[in-house]
């Protein structure tokens, strides 16, 4: 079998990519178990999402897990899914430590149960010197909540005297999300068939390459995740240039 890792050119890697991993419950249909089914086999998905991203050297890795709008899931399911945050968290550990991956995580994390809290915040802790990769949950997020923080906090600080409105930039606002810090990704992969961002790191995917795939999320193995990078390093990056000035700087490198 061919592996697909070895078409990836390691020098024009993503720093970050992102990821919504979609098709849980449609996976679990088409077997006739329960949504939670899916989900749990999901876990699968993540760990080796995350294995083949840290080892590859991409440095961040962003997981869409629980958007604010899932809260409007059925009770039990929402139940299941933070009791599965909870275990899973707990039991991959071990995979963190040997892949040397700093969890971090990125929401509006006081709306969770104080026990799914103090577990996320307890391997956060465990694993703040991990620096091979960051992989961040973005747990009880959406983009248009951060946002909407952000400018809270930015018009905050204006009254307060301490940002002048002129001054106000785009790095302003990056440094106001939740991944203030991180590079913005270059790659967004959404498993499922489905082409929509559904209020997932709007601002920051501004010039983010846009991979769909119609494997649905328990399916996504590494050769999956290989096929979107190989995807990405396909597409000529422009940032509103045009063709013939990217090959012109290129051949100046
Ligand atoms: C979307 O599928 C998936 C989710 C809302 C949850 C993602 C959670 C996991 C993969 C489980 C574990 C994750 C971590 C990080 C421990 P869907 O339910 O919307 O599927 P559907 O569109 O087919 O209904």
């Amino acid at each position: 079998m061919i592996d697909l890792k070895d078409q990836i050119d390691l020098s024009k890697l993503p720093r970050h990519v992102a990821v919504i991993m979609d098709g849980n419950g449609r996976w679990a249909a088409q077997q006739g178990k329960e949504r939670v089914f899916g989900h749990q086999n999901g876990v699968t998905s993540v760990r080796e999402t995350a294995e083949a991203a840290a080892e590859l050297g991409i440095e961040y890795l962003t997981l869409y897990a629980f958007s604010t709008e899932n809260w409007n899931r059925p009770a039990d399911e929402v139940e299941a899914l933070m009791s599965l945050l909870v275990t899973t968290i707990h039991n991959e550990m071990d995979t963190l430590t040997k892949n040397n991956i700093r969890l971090n995580a990125i929401g509006d994390l006081n709306s969770l149960k104080p026990k799914t809290l103090a577990e996320l915040q307890s391997a956060i802790d465990q694993t703040k010197h991990h620096s091979r990769m960051v992989m961040t949950l973005a747990l009880s997020y959406s983009s248009r909540w951060e946002i909407t923080h952000a400018m809270q906090c930015i018009a905050r600080k204006v009254k307060n005297g301490e940002i002048a409105v002129e001054n106000i930039d785009n790095q302003t606002i990056s440094n106001h999300l939740a991944t203030a810090g991180m590079p913005d990704p270059e790659l967004l992969i959404r498993t499922s068939g489905e082409y929509r961002i559904s209020n997932y790191l709007l601002w920051q995917i501004a010039y983010a390459e846009l991979h769909f795939t119609t494997t649905l999320w328990p399916d996504f193995r590494r050769q999956n995740f290989y096929e979107a990078l190989i995807d990405f390093q396909h597409r000529e990056r422009r940032f509103g240039k045009t063709s013939q000035q990217i090959k012109t700087e290129l051949s100046k490198t």
